[in-house]
Formats: C-alpha cells, structure tokens, sequence
C-alpha cells in the first residue's frame, strides 16, 4: 500500500488504495448500470436535418443515403409533424434547388418566396411549436456550387457576406427561429445579427457553424442538395483545415463576441475532441452535425448486416454526449427518437 508507485498512481485515482476494487461490481445488473450512468441520451438532444424539394406529393430517394428522402412541402410539413409527435425539438431545412435558379450571384437567395422561406413558413403554421433551422451559405443557389461569390476563382469574403446577411433576413422573416450560418466567411455573425437586429427580428437565434472543416464527409450531402456537380474546385480556402485544433477555438470565440448563440462543430464522428475542446473552453451552447458521410458509413454496413443499426446508431449518438455536445444534428433523429421513447 505505501510504495511509491501505488501512492504516485493513487494521487489521481483513489481507489487503486484498496485492493478489493472491483470495476465490475456496479456493471453487473442492468439496474445498477442505470444508476451510475454518467450521461443520458435522449430526444430533446437531437435535431432532424431535412430535404426539401419543389412540387406536390414528391418523395425522392437519394441514392447515398439510404433511407432519407427529399421531399415537396407538403410531405415536408408531415414530417415536421412526425418529429414534433416524437418530441424532437427542432429540425433543420435543406432546400434541393432547381439547376435553373442557381446563379452566379446566387440572386435566389434572397428571394422571400424561394423554397426554404416558403418550407419554412409552411411548417410554422402547421407545427407552430417545434423550433425551424435555416442553413445560411449560398451553395444551394450558387452555381459555382460554393458557399459564398466567386469571382477570379477565389471565394470574396466581404461581398459574399453583405448577401448572406440578407439571406438570413428572409429566412427569419418568414418564421425561422434559428439561423445557421454554415458558409465559414469572416464576420458573418456580426452582419448578420447587425441585420436582425435592425429588422427587429432581435430574438433570432444564431447557431454558428464555427468550427466546419473541409471535410471529404459532406459527400452525400452535396448529392441530395444537387450541388456535386455544380461544385467547382474544392472548399478548403474557407472551410477548416482537419490538421488544426486550435483554430477551432479562435472560430469560436470570434463567432462568440460577434454575437453567436450557439456553435456547432462539423463533421461530428472525427472531430469529437474539438467538441470537447469547445465545450471546456466556452461553456456556452455546443452542437454538432453528425453528417452525410457519417449516416452512410453507419447505414452502408447497417444494410450489409455488418453493424447493428439501431445499438451502433444510438451509441455513436451517446458519443457526441459524452464529448459534451448539447445536441445532435442527426438524419438518424426520427429512428433514435422512436427507440428513446420506447
Ligand atoms: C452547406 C452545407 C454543407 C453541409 C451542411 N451545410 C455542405 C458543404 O459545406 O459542402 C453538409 C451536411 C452534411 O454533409 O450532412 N454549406
């Protein structure tokens, strides 16, 4: 008991001071497991990402997402529905644009009758109590594919700013009650709650993608969004480079004092440490996405009978948890939230 190693290992661990210690007594019954869980996963954690598409009664597949589907407003407003029913707090809206609209200046933006704000208010009126996301980045209306105005091939900072602020104007206009910057362009958060503000839509929340890397996950995405064809190039000259960490905290604390709500780190799986590292440092609202790329490697091997969906889903969910996430942007959100109400 008194040699030098035991004391040296027992400063941090206690109970290696008695030799009876016994890691798998509280694990032995499922009640006592319960009991000393540390974290709990449950509906109110996740938030349902969905696709939205012109037209009545339309139902598309996509093809890399086994089991999500877009959907016109009309089957979007059922959804909405589904995922109030089941407790889910908030979905998020992805529009899937026609090739038509999409533009240089990604003028379809902000116009207050395009898809997303027209979703968008539909969904309000119909489930005025679950909470509506709009993503702010100008890729589905762009037909460079990007995120923000490209102009000699460079993605401008400032001028794509000035119209992603109005853009998130119009979503919030037409009901949204958070938006969600996901474009990476320098001081987004301020001009956009600067142009909250001056509408008097000052109770808009801001959840700011801050720390979104340039990651190879968004894959599936930018199929159901119909932007992979349009994307020219690559998006690493805003989006994060995976090999940093540190860059990560100076996101957020700049989207912080810009006025950011909440921030969100994406993709989720391989970054749970800067989730980890954002919640330790900040203490304010952290989320994450767990992403395209994501549910496809879960379902792919789900489908083959190589994983087992719902244990793998509902862990990989726990994860984000216990890296300290407040919620979970999930296109599993329906299915974990059926077997969270079990
Ligand atoms: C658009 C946007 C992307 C995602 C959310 N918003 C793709 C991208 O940055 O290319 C990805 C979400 C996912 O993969 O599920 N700015």
């Amino acid at each position: 008991l008194f040699k030098p190693g035991v004391i040296a290992v027992s400063l941090f661990l206690p109970q290696t001071r008695c030799p009876d210690t016994r890691l798998r007594r509280p694990r032995r019954h499922d009640w006592s497991r319960r009991l000393v869980a540390e974290n709990v996963l449950t509906v109110n954690d996740l938030i349902w990402p969905l696709f939205v598409v012109e037209g009545n009664k339309v139902r598309q597949d996509i093809v890399s997402m086994p089991g999500v589907q877009r959907l016109s407003i009309d089957l979007l407003v059922e959804a909405a529905r589904q995922a109030a029913d089941l407790g889910i707090p908030a979905i998020a809206i992805f529009p899937s644009v026609d090739a038509s609209l999409k533009t240089p200046d990604s003028r379809e933006a902000i116009n207050p009758g395009n898809l997303v704000c027209r979703a968008v208010a539909a969904v309000k009126k119909a489930v005025p109590a679950l909470g509506v996301i709009c993503d702010v980045a100008l890729d589905p209306f762009n037909s460079d594919g990007h995120d923000g105005i490209v102009r000699d091939n460079y993605v401008v900072n400032d001028e794509s700013v000035e119209i992603l602020a109005r853009m998130a104007l119009v979503q919030a206009e037409a009901g949204c009650d958070i938006v969600a910057p996901s474009d990476m362009m320098d001081g987004r958060i301020a001009a956009i709650r600067a142009s909250l503000e001056a509408a008097g839509l000052q109770n808009v929340q801001i959840l700011s993608y801050a720390a979104k890397y340039a990651s190879a996950f968004y894959g599936p995405f930018r199929d159901a969004v119909g932007s992979t064809g349009a994307l020219k190039g690559d998006k690493k000259t805003y989006q994060m480079d995976p090999a940093n960490s540190d860059e990560a905290l100076r996101e957020v604390a700049m989207d912080i004092a810009e006025g950011a709500d909440m921030v969100m780190v994406k993709p989720g799986m391989p970054y749970l440490d800067i989730v980890r590292r954002v919640k330790e440092s900040f203490k304010l609202p952290t989320l994450a996405y767990q992403v395209s790329g994501e549910y496809a490697m879960l379902k792919a091997a789900a489908l083959n009978g190589w994983l087992d969906w719902d244990r793998v889903m509902l862990e990989s969910l726990m994860g984000f948890k216990r890296a300290g996430a407040d919620a979970v942007l999930t296109y599993c959100a329906p299915e974990a939230a059926r077997l969270l109400n079990k």
